[in-house]
């Protein structure tokens, strides 16, 4: 497969993008400050299944409390880890900054770096893509 280079400069701060790498749907999301500081939160934290991603689902540079490259920007593949529909972008406490993800097939959550949390049918975090930054506003997935 080859990579998928996508241009960053277009997408607004709280934005998703969705193009398509390795025949799935694969979400880029430019993250809010408000979003980011809610990564961190402790009550945030605690609804998770797994809130340190330790169950693998990233490249090791990516096994970080925003799990990216860089904070601002997410990368995850967008085929829930329940039965695989694709989850929706949205959801959540937009008021507080956080639009994370709910699949309509099950209900499963996930929050905006694709953590899932705790209760849901789907058992693991949504997947991290191999990815590298060409430039500040330019990314290589794959
Ligand atoms: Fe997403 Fe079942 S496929 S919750």
């Amino acid at each position: 497969h080859a990579p998928v280079d996508v241009d960053l400069s277009t997408l607004a701060p709280g934005q998703q993008i969705v193009v398509v790498w390795q025949a799935n749907p694969l979400f880029i999301t430019r993250r809010t400050p408000e979003s980011l500081d809610l990564l961190k939160s402790p009550a945030l934290r605690a609804k998770l299944r797994d809130p340190d991603s330790k169950v693998l689902q990233q490249p090791d540079y990516a096994a970080n409390w925003h799990r990216s490259l860089v904070p601002e920007y997410g990368f995850l593949v967008g085929v829930c880890t329940h039965l695989g529909c694709v989850p929706t972008y949205g959801a959540g406490n937009a008021s507080a900054g956080q639009r994370g993800y709910a699949c309509p097939c099950h209900g499963s959550k996930f929050d905006i770096a694709g953590r899932v949390f705790a209760g849901v049918p789907a058992p693991y975090n949504l997947p991290v893509p191999p990815h590298r930054m060409l430039s500040p506003t330019r990314v290589r997935i794959g």
